[in-house]
């Protein structure tokens, strides 16, 4: 059996299935950075610490909760995984994109992601929620790699990794609830650490409007599995040069901790829509 392979998460999904009876997830819910509160909206839920997931034991996620939570959020059935795994932690790129994999062996169909980001296009400001339209892998590799078993797409399509309507299903819920939403292209690089301005003119020059480090491995996977793909980057800061102060990471929890109601409101909507 492949590590991180679709076999491996088909394991997985059957040796946790069982804790959380006959109900089957339909929506896959990654938390990033200072939003994962939005686990205590989920109701009648099951938790599972990552300690206990076949594929994910033995791994922590250095300030994040490493747990699945399992139950029902807007009258929908949804595995929300509070903590992600990062290459920059020392994880393998295979294994940030695994619980992916499980969440899709379990049944879930949609994922929806979000990150902590710093604002390359100018005229944002910290605490502005970003739809992600689309991605710039900037690690160059894939979660992908080493991991394709008969019956997987060896080369997925990426046109719409973020798929339009559920886009304006996003758009239509922030105008309900009075939530000013961007849009932009969310640009990966490995960090750990911040860019430098230069970085930032270049991410620029390419077409980001935001970057962080993750998202863009776990939605390559999610394409992969043809699982539809919608997406939410808090923008924690404006990116280097362009703000004059040190970045830190207490600033994203700090930006995180002031929008993480509005955010979770829009999760909310967003998944009652679906
Ligand atoms: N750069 C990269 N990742 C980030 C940033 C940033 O400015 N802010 C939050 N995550």
């Amino acid at each position: 059996m492949r590590p991180y392979g679709g076999e491996a998460a088909r394991a997985a999904a059957a040796t946790i299935q069982p804790l959380f009876g006959d109900i089957i997830p339909e929506v896959a819910i990654i938390l990033g950075s200072g939003v994962g509160g939005l686990i205590h909206d989920v109701s009648d839920h099951v938790e599972i610490p990552y300690g206990d997931i076949p594929g994910l034991t033995g791994v922590s996620v250095a300030g994040h909760a490493g747990k699945l939570v399992v139950g029902r959020l807007s009258g929908k059935v949804v595995a929300v995984f509070a903590g992600r795994f990062h290459t920059y932690e020392g994880h393998p790129l295979q294994l940030t994109a695994f619980p992916v994999r499980i969440a899709h062996a379990l049944g879930a169909h949609a994922l929806f992601v979000s990150n902590a980001a710093g604002g390359v296009n100018t005229s944002f400001a910290a605490g502005d929620l970003m739809i992600i339209e689309d991605q710039l892998n900037l690690t160059f590799a894939s979660p992908l790699t080493g991991t394709a078993e008969p019956g997987d797409v060896r080369f997925p399509d990426m046109s719409n990794a973020y798929d339009p309507e559920l886009r304006a299903c996003l758009h239509a819920t922030g105008d309900r609830l009075g939530v000013t939403l961007r849009d932009g292209v969310y640009a990966m690089l490995p960090g750990p650490a911040y860019e430098t301005p230069a970085e930032v003119r270049m991410l620029r020059t390419l077409g980001a409007d935001a970057v962080g480090m993750s998202t863009v491995p776990e939605v390559t996977m999610a394409r992969m599995l043809g699982m539809r793909v919608a997406g939410i980057s808090c923008i924690t800061n404006l990116a280097a040069g362009i703000q004059q102060t040190p970045l830190d990471h207490k600033e994203v929890l700090e930006t995180t901790a002031r929008v993480t109601e509005q955010f979770q409101a829009l999760v909310r909507g967003f998944v009652a829509e679906l």
